[in-house]
């Protein structure tokens, strides 16, 4: 019996693009190349000025008003970022003061391009164990200030921007029906950054090392995230007695145009109901699943009482996945 459901969402990014045109600039590539490996045409970048509250703090407004309430109703924020504002205080204590959130408890959580699903899952229990009535749940990133723009494995890749979603009381024949979270840090090399922290500090070293970059086997990414996508699928599609012919639109993370056709298909959903902006976003890890069902709400891509899966994979590694009757 679901207790909690997505109430609302809005997303926000920056203005600014960035081509595949532009890339071939940078790095040896061609948009045949982009476009072909990861259904990339573009990607938002911040400007200097620009970090990842300021997305966030746009989406969260614009789904509170969606939702029909205010930020004194919210009871906690959970938000999902790789990126923050700074190391402290969190990214979420940042978006509950500049929206006026005092009543909420407010934290981040780091699960890469999972973060959403992860936020999603807290969120439903803490309404379900009653500690909560309205969580504002955030996937917000600003990727672009961790990749290195001399490699091309990574730079076409990785975009900015944030989703929200306000989780709240529904009535039984909507909300969130499974949820499930899973992780392998044994991968951890897979997709790291390792300067920064407290084991490789920011020395000058470190920073002209390009330490601070975002390092990625993407090969063998690839194949993980298929795998365990399908799988976490499987599981809570079985877990609440559907198979995915009952699904009225999947929405992955949005990583990589192939990896979603190749999860697709063998979950056996048809072309016309998955849901792709990969093409606009690129991979804008935890922000892209909110960002995706903020779009198919708006464009009525997903309608009251369909049936929506969402899954992901990331960075750690990561997955999960959630099944949802709208
Ligand atoms: N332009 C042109 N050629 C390139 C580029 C590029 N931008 N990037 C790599 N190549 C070359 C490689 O050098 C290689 O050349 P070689 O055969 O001469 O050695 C060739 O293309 C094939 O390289 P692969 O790495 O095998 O390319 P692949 O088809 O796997 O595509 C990609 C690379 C796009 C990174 C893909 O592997 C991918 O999307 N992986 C998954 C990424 C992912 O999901 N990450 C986790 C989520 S992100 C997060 O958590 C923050």
């Amino acid at each position: 019996m679901a207790v909690a459901g997505i109430i609302s969402t809005g997303s926000a990014y920056p203005e600014g693009i960035l081509t595949n045109a532009d890339l071939t600039k940078m790095v040896d590539t061609s948009d045949e190349w982009i476009l072909t490996r990861t259904g990339i045409k573009q990607r938002h970048k911040a400007s200097a000025e620009e970090y990842t509250s300021l997305f966030a703090i746009e989406a969260a407004n614009k789904a509170l008003s969606a939702a029909g309430i205010t930020a004194a109703d919210l009871d906690l924020i959970i938000c999902a970022t790789v990126t923050p504002d700074q190391l402290l205080p969190s990214t979420g204590c940042l978006v509950q003061a500049a929206i006026g959130a005092h009543k909420a408890s407010a934290f981040d959580i780091a699960a890469a391009c999972s973060g959403f699903i992860y936020g999603l899952t807290l969120a439903n229990q803490m309404i379900r164990g009653k500690q909560a009535r309205y969580v504002l749940v955030l996937g917000a990133e600003t990727l672009t200030r961790y990749v290195d723009y001399k490699d091309r494995a990574t730079c076409v890749i990785f975009g900015d921007g944030a989703g929200a979603a306000i989780v709240g009381p529904v009535d039984d024949e909507r909300g969130i029906l499974a949820t499930k979270i899973c992780s392998d840090g044994r991968l951890a090399e897979q997709l790291f950054a390792s300067g920064g922290g407290t084991r490789l500090g920011a020395t000058p070293e470190t920073f002209s090392a390009g330490l601070h970059f975002f390092k990625m086997r993407g090969n063998e990414l690839f194949k993980i995230a298929v795998r365990s996508m399908v799988e976490v699928s499987r599981a809570v599609l079985a877990e609440s007695g559907y198979t995915a012919k009952d699904l009225n639109l999947f929405v992955p993370h949005q990583a990589n145009q192939r990896i979603t056709d190749s999860v697709s298909e063998k979950l056996e959903v048809e072309k016309d109901r998955v849901f792709s902006n990969i093409a606009m976003h690129g991979n804008t890890s935890s922000a892209s699943i909110p960002i995706a069902l903020d779009e198919c709400i708006a464009n009525g891509r997903i309608k009251p009482g369909d049936l929506v899966l969402m899954a992901s994979f990331g960075g750690g590694v990561t997955w999960g996945a959630a099944l949802l009757r709208w």
